[in-house]
């Protein structure tokens, strides 16, 4: 039997995100998704109709509830259940965020009874034993934010960097790893260039010199807030978490060649060249590999999710090999490595297994080969909200029953739970 160890003291954790699980959360979201649940729910079999899971995803996602955020998966209140179960897993880090707009509901007002509600989550972990990872941008931003240009305006990233100068300040001393802004890439690619894409996102328009623009000021907030972090915690590893799928052509001809390059190079890689020596640590999430092809058409519309071999409930082709080509990639960037998101949506859990194994033996094989990889998290700890699908693609390693809000550890979770407590990946189909 073939044994692959890890670092001692990797991470060993799942990921989340503030509105995705927390419930209650008054931003650029909410209220927007119900002006489009009817729309999307009516429009589901057109769109997702195709997917190889349409039987068994039809009911949620023809429901016009299941596209409004609402409750989540109340994890606002029901926090340490949820790190219970953390526990059971043996899992040593977790991914959570702080929304920004629970803590500046108004620009320039702090609400404190927030401040000390996130005080009283990282203190839980810190109990536990558990590292958290702290995400203070996640897709989402205070209504005031969106309504005053959001990131195009010039003051976004000093508003931003005084947010997290408050965080810093208040919570610094409980958060070892930070990360600023979640996936600017996809931020950018569905808001400013996403406007031909459904279901959109909040504002989604298309217009390249804004996305350009806003690209530009993510990288100046990302300085100024690692600078005013610092500050206060010079010791602390800060990263942006970046988006990497592999691209590859989906022909060998010259143009779609060209294309993959280019779709790589605009997406994160630009923003992890522009942060070099600015980032403490890289998060990077991996999820699966994307085909492009050079069309006369909008951008957004040279990719295809790949569709060979095995597929999650959204379609997604599994390619467990992208884990080790892209951490095998960012070696050039010298930091430490952490995979902050790698899952897919399995509501019947047949292949999560499977693919957690996978991904972690090459996961494994780039550590070999020289790549500084410090944890894992997989994505995510709770079935949740998954932005304008709803909640019909099951991502958690716990599956949550909305109507009770009961959760229950899927055998899959189980099965990482014990390579955890391992440290390793034990079994003879480690080799190859
Ligand atoms: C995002 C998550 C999302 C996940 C699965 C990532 O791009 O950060 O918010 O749920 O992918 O689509």
């Amino acid at each position: 039997m073939s044994e692959r160890r890890f670092p001692d003291g990797f991470l060993w954790g799942a990921a989340t995100a503030t509105h995705q699980v927390e419930g209650g959360n008054v931003n650029d979201w909410s209220g927007w998704d119900e002006t489009q649940a009817e729309g999307l729910a009516a429009d589901a079999k057109n769109r997702l109709g195709h997917l190889p899971s349409w039987d068994y995803i039809q009911e949620e996602a023809q429901d016009p509830g299941n596209y409004v955020a609402g409750r989540a998966a109340d994890h606002y209140h029901r926090y340490e259940a949820d790190f219970d179960l953390l526990e059971e897993l043996n899992l040593s880090a977790l991914r959570v965020g702080i929304e920004w707009a629970r803590i500046e509901p108004e620009p320039g007002v702090i609400d404190h009874r927030q401040l000390k509600h996130y005080r009283d989550v990282l203190e839980s972990l810190h109990k536990r034993g558990i590292t958290p990872l702290v995400t203070l941008h996640h897709f989402t931003n205070p209504q005031w934010f969106f309504d005053r240009d959001d990131w195009l305006a010039a003051e976004a990233p000093q508003r931003f960097a005084d947010y997290a100068e408050v965080i810093a300040r208040e919570l610094g001393d409980l958060i070892p790893y930070w990360i600023t802004i979640n996936e600017p890439g996809s931020y950018v690619l569905m808001k400013y260039l996403g406007g031909d894409i459904w279901p959109a996102w909040p504002g989604a328009r298309r217009n390249t010199k804004q996305a350009l623009r806003a690209q530009k000021q993510m990288i100046k907030a990302h300085k100024l807030a690692r600078a005013r972090i610092k500050e206060h915690y010079p010791e602390a590893m800060t990263s942006m978490s970046h988006g990497v799928p592999v691209f590859e052509p989906r022909r060998r001809d010259p143009f779609s060649i060209l294309a993959a390059k280019l779709v790589t190079f605009m997406g994160e890689e630009r923003m992890m060249r522009a942060l070099k020596g600015h980032e403490d640590f890289l998060s990077l999430h991996y999820y699966n590999r994307t085909w492009i092809t050079s069309k006369f058409a909008p951008i957004t519309q040279w990719y295809e999710h790949d569709d060979t071999g095995q597929q999650s409930d959204m379609g997604w082709g599994v390619y467990p090999q992208g884990i080790y080509e892209i951490t095998q990639a960012a070696k050039k960037y010298n930091v430490p490595i952490i995979i902050a998101e790698n899952g897919l949506p399995d509501g019947r859990d047949e292949l999560r297994e499977q693919f957690i194994h996978d991904h972690l033996y090459w996961l494994h094989r780039s550590i070999e080969d020289g790549a500084d990889i410090r944890g894992y998290l997989h994505w995510s700890l709770l079935d949740n909200y998954e932005w304008s699908e709803g909640f019909w693609p099951k991502f958690g390693l716990a599956e949550v029953d909305r109507k009770t809000m009961k959760r229950r550890l899927r055998p899959s979770a189980r099965a990482y739970g014990r390579i955890a407590r391992a440290n390793a990946l034990t079994d003879a189909a480690n080799d190859e």
